[in-house]
């Protein structure tokens, strides 16, 4: 006899490690099933971690900074022939230093994986969830959406996007029963920093927040339909709460204290 599952949704993007794995973990642990999204095959090894209490978990390796990877997602999505009850979009990369110095390629790709992905996943993805007069949509932003990054200047301005993205996204579909969430993380102890070159940096040598902790608020907040959330730390908040009355030369000189080369070696 056929058994029906009774259990929702969600894909995750970024999933295989830091903040999106344990996103994808509170899903599972709060009935999701899960399509899960990064771009190495250790998407297949957090998978196998995720698999537990009944979870089904379906992984898809994918370069998301390529309309090809990004389709390639959908087209997994599409062919689970269920409805999608939550979409996080967390993917994301950074690729810091003086802009005269940093490679365009890199530069782009960080447009192409932190913004351009976001926007192809929710045109393919939202609308399924408008039609069914459901869903809750997650966009990883950051609090470096609120203020300039110099030594960080693409990357920051691909967060303020996603920030501007969410909030847009949310007021068009409020009457929808679709909410969209901004979690905007401070610095958290993930891969990101040595993948984004920063390791001699004050703000990836400085204490970070826990990706677990991150996490759990993020999902809350979606689950709650919140417009967004910034997690976790109170030193985090405080950080968030000051880009919001702060004059941006003032929060880029603070900003470039922390994310110049070489300034986690000064203290
Ligand atoms: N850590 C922080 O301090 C911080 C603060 C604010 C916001 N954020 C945001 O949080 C999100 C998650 O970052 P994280 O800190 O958790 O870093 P992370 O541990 O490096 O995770 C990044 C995830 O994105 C995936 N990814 C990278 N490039 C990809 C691509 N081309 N296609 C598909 N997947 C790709 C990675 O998979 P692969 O390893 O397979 O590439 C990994 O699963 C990002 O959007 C980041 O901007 C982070």
């Amino acid at each position: 006899m056929a058994t029906i599952n009774t259990r929702k949704l969600a894909v995750v993007t970024g999933a295989s490690s830091g903040i999106g794995f344990h996103l994808a973990q509170e899903c599972a642990r709060n009935g999701f099933d899960l399509i899960i999204c990064a771009e190495d095959d250790a998407i297949h090894g957090a998978a196998t971690e995720l698999v537990a209490d009944g979870t089904l978990v379906e992984p898809v390796q994918a370069d998301l900074s390529t309309p090809e990877g990004v389709e390639r997602l959908v087209t997994a999505v599409k062919a689970s022939l269920r409805p999608v009850d939550a979409i996080l979009l967390n993917a994301g990369i950074g690729a810091a230093g003086r802009f005269l110095e940093t490679s365009i390629v890199d530069d782009l790709r960080q447009i192409s994986l932190n913004c351009a992905a976001v926007v192809y996943l929710a045109k393919m993805l939202v609308p399924d969830m408008v039609a069914r007069k459901q869903g809750r949509v997650l966009i990883t932003a950051s609090i470096a959406s609120t203020t300039p990054v110099p030594y960080n200047a693409v990357y920051g301005a691909t967060k303020a996007f996603d920030l501007s993205f969410a909030e847009a996204l949310r007021y068009e579909l409020k009457d929808t029963g679709v909410t969209v969430t901004a979690l905007q993380p401070g610095p958290t102890d993930t891969a990101f920093f040595a993948r984004a070159r920063m390791e001699d940096t004050k703000v990836a040598t400085d204490k970070k927040d826990d990706p677990a902790d991150v996490a759990a608020a993020g999902f809350a907040a979606m689950m709650k339909g919140e417009d967004s959330v910034i997690a976790a730390s109170l030193k985090t908040k405080l950080m968030g709460a000051a880009n919001e009355v702060l004059p941006e030369t003032t929060k880029a000189g603070i900003q470039a204290r922390y994310h110049e080369p070489g300034s986690g070696k000064r203290d």
